[in-house]
This record gives structure tokens, C-alpha cells and sequence, in this order.
């Protein structure tokens, strides 16, 4: 259905979960793939499972929260595998704590990684992005445009990362560039779901609560952004697309809820 032979498609973020799920698909109908996560471990490997679906992979070892380091990143896979077609930025951090249970260096991080990473990332790659056609997918979270309890530093971030889709949008439509959010919505067997709904009770309370009554799977997520960054969705610019089989049309905002007793229990 898919043709990205010949195209290179850029992961910030994607040696785990959703996004590698995101990396495996892209290489999976011929695209170059290059990742980047902190942990040089984490790229070993995920360089490893992404080249067993097909294409040539590479991977950087490198923080979001470091301009420098993502700039130099970008670069080697520029002069590897030429013009960016698809840049991700997935990169992200969360756990659940009140505002006043964290201090000013926990939401700091958080907001480093997610908004100002996704900057960094957006910031870097303009000048290596193919134009016209490039597709930018900016990962989000129902979080950006629900607000949540337990998670005011996610909910702060994300919603800067939704801005900064809109606005990077209207400043390179005109160089051909596409830019999105994607949110997806619970993802089964993540590292985001295992810090939110870590026990089998919020899972089926999760579950209950999406209107197609499941868990999504990373290939949910993939898919959305195989089709935004193929020419069938050429017209499709600045939006925020929600993969979450519902989810926010209500659930989501439960999830919070559940914080409550998951921290006391831990107590
Ligand atoms: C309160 C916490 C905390 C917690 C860390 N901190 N965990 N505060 N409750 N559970 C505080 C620390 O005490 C410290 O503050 C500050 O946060 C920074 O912590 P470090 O461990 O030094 O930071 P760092 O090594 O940079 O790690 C960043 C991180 C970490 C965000 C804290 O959890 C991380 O690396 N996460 C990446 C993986 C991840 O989170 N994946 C899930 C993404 S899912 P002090 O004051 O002590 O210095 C997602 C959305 C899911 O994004 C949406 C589902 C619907
Ligand atoms: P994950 O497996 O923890 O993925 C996060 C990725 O980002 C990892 O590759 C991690 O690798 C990397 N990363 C984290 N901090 C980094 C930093 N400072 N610099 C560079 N890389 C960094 O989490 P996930 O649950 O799959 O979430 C992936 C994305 O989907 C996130 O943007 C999240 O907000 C979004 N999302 C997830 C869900 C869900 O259900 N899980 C729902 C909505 C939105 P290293 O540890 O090696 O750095």
C-alpha cells in the first residue's frame, strides 16, 4: 500500500515503544531509517530490530535537551542517507506527580525534553528536510488539549508541542514542508502505560474507558503516520490528529482519577 524505497525518514526518540514501532514500519516499505535516543544501548538494539524489517538503519546516541548534539545527529544522517522526506519527534518523559508533589527541576524536565527537545529537533532538521515534500510528525499526547490531574508538566509540554506544530505549519507551508501531530491514545505494552496504568485494575479501567473499548498498538500509531507522510495526504497540514480509538472524547480526562490511589498504594 505504502512506497517509501528511496525516502528517509528521521525518529528522534525511536529506539522504544510507539516510536520504534513507528521506525519498524517506515522499514518495513523500504525507507532509510535513523534513530536517536539517549541510552547507546537502547540504539544498538533498536537498530538491530529495525533492520531485521528491511532497509538500512543507523542510530545516534544523543539528548533532545542538547541543541548541539541533535544538530550533529541530524548531520550524519544527512551526509549518510541525503535529504530528510520524514522527520518524527517522539521524544518524551512522564510520571505521575501532583504540582506541588513535584519540584521546579521535575517539571523543568519534563518541559525540556518534550518541547524544548521538540523544538531542537524541528530547529535542527529545517535546513535537511526535503523541499517541497517533507512530512514533520510531532508525537503528542491527549494530554496537550485535556487537562489531567497528576499531570501538569505533560499537559504543559504537549500543549507546546501542539503550538509548535500549528505555527512551524504556517511559517513552511510555503517551502512545501508538512508539518502534524499525531496523538495516539493508550498504547498497550509502552513504557508510557507502564508508568500511568501499571496495574491489571487501571489497565481494564483504561480499556473501559475508549470508546472501541481497547487498548491501541503501536502499529495503530505507525500507520497514521505512513499515511500523513504519503502523497495521500498531501493536503493535510498543521493538524492534530488524535489515533486513540476515541479516547478523547471523554475517557481520557478519567485517567487522572486514577492517580490517586496508585500513589497512595505506593506509599
Ligand atoms: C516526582 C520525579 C519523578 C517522579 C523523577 N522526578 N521522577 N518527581 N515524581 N516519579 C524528578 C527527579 O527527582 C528530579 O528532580 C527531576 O525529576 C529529574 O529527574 P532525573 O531522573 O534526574 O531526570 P532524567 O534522568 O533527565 O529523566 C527524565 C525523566 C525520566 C522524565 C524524569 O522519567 C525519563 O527519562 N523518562 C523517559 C521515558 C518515559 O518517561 N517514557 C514515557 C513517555 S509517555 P530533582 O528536584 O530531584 O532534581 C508520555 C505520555 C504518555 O510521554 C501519555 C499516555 C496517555
Ligand atoms: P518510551 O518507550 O519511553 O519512548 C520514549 C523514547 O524517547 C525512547 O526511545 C527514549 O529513549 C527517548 N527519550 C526519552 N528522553 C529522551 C531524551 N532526553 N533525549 C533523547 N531521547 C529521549 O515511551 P512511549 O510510551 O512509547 O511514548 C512514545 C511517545 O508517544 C512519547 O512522545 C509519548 O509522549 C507519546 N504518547 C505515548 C502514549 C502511550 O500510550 N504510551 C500515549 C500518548 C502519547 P532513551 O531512554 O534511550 O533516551
Amino acid at each position: 500500500m505504502f512506497d517509501f524505497s528511496n525516502k528517509t525518514v528521521f525518529i528522534a526518540g525511536g529506539t522504544s515503544g510507539i516510536n520504534l514501532g513507528i521506525a519498524q514500519a517506515f522499514a518495513e516499505v523500504g525507507a532509510r531509517v535513523a534513530v536517536l535516543s539517549r541510552s547507546q544501548e537502547k540504539v544498538d538494539a533498536a537498530v538491530a530490530s529495525i533492520a531485521a524489517h528491511g532497509g538500512e538503519v543507523i542510530g545516534f546516541s544523543a539528548d533532545v535537551r542538547d541543541y548541539a548534539a541533535v544538530e550533529e545527529a541530524l548531520k550524519a544522517a544527512h551526509q549518510q542517507f541525503g535529504d530528510l522526506d520524514v522527520l518524527v519527534s517522539g521524544a518524551a518523559g512522564n510520571f505521575p506527580a501532583k504540582a506541588l508533589g513535584m519540584s521546579a527541576n521535575a517539571f523543568k524536565s519534563v518541559v525540556d525534553i518534550d518541547l524544548m527537545g521538540t523544538y531542537h529537533v524541528l530547529r535542527a532538521a529545517f535546513p535537511l528536510l526535503k523541499k517541497p515534500g517533507a512530512s514533520v510528525i510531532n508525537i503528542s499526547a491527549p494530554q496537550a488539549f485535556i487537562p489531567m490531574a497528576y499531570q501538569m508538566h505533560v499537559c504543559a509540554a504537549k500543549a507546546g508541542v501542539d503550538m509548535v506544530t500549528r505555527v512551524a505549519a504556517l511559517e513552511w507551508g510555503k517551502e512545501g514542508v508538512r508539518v502534524n501531530s499525531v496523538v495516539p491514545g493508550p498504547i498497550e505494552g509502552t513504557e508510557g502505560m507502564a508508568r500511568l496504568a501499571p496495574t491489571p485494575d487501571s489497565q481494564s479501567r483504561v480499556a473501559d474507558s475508549v470508546p472501541l473499548g481497547r487498548f491501541g498498538t503501536t502499529q495503530d500509531v505507525a500507520n497514521c503516520c505512513l499515511w500523513l507522510s504519503s502523497a495521500r495526504a498531501y493536503y493535510v497540514m498543521g493538524t492534530v490528529i488524535p489515533v486513540d480509538g476515541g479516547w478523547a472524547l471523554g475517557g481520557a480526562s478519567e485517567l487522572g482519577k486514577t492517580f490517586d490511589a496508585l500513589l497512595s498504594a505506593r506509599e
